[in-house]
């Protein structure tokens, strides 16, 4: 028999190793793989282009639901459009991630993406890893699986340091400390551990540890249904 479709959580900050995490398990295991994160970056690329004044939280739920957001699940390639075009670069350019916290802070903004999310979810014939910051608690709380990982700052500003060529390591840490008190302090469906979640600390493991560790916890559920 087939094995029954899967439906695998991740949450936590940035710098932990989500992404490549999330990727390479649903690659391994063959399931799809949602990066939620693109998706608020993809509607904020859309309101910075489109003139929105992002400190008007009144203005970003107004133009909530006019882009056209489609992402592709595919581990070994996914990708974002909005309105057709190819957005997969311009999302992680400083000035979307210095604008990401406060346009996805918007009720309006995360109920239009949270659907989308459910929608996808929903119809991966196989099952997903869907990664992100509220997924556990608010997007998908029946999840077979959910992982919630965590680093310790300093960990995470080498990581993303590293990803971000010619960076200063020290702008990183607050750039990206600062992000994680926006995203864990907003009113709605903030940055959150489930109650039901396995924490993983990846400070000291190194990638292929922690995606091994996430493969098994896959397994034993898979085998449990
Ligand atoms: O994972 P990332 O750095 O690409 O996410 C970008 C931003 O999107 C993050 O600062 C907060 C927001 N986000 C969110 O609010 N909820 C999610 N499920 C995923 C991301």
């Amino acid at each position: 028999r087939t094995a029954p479709a899967v439906i695998v959580a991740i949450d936590g900050p940035s710098g932990t190793g989500k992404s490549s995490t999330s990727k390479a398990v649903a690659a391994q295991l063959g399931l799809s793989y949602l990066d939620t994160g693109a998706q608020y970056r993809a509607i904020t690329w859309w309101m910075v282009n489109n003139g929105i004044d992002i400190t008007d939280p009144s203005a970003i739920a107004a133009a909530a639901e006019k882009p056209e957001i489609i992402s592709g699940t595919d581990p070994t390639g996914p990708t974002i459009t909005v309105d057709g075009a190819d957005v997969a670069g311009p999302i992680r350019t400083q000035e979307v991630t210095s604008k990401v916290s406060a346009v996805s802070a918007v009720p309006e903004v995360r109920a239009r993406i949270t659907e989308l999310q459910r929608s996808l979810a929903g119809s991966a014939e196989h099952g997903i890893v869907v990664e992100g910051r509220d997924i556990g608690t608010t997007v998908l709380p029946d999840a077979d699986l959910k992982v919630f990982l965590t680093a310790s700052p300093e960990a995470r500003a080498a990581r993303r340091s590293g990803e971000l060529k010619g960076s200063d390591i020290h702008q990183t840490r607050e750039a990206l400390l600062k992000r994680d008190a926006a995203d864990s302090n907003r009113k709605t469906s903030p940055l959150a551990k489930a109650d039901d979640a396995v924490e993983v600390d990846t400070s000291d493991l190194t990638l292929q540890q922690v995606i091994e560790c996430v493969v098994t916890l896959v397994e034993e559920k898979r085998a449990a249904k």
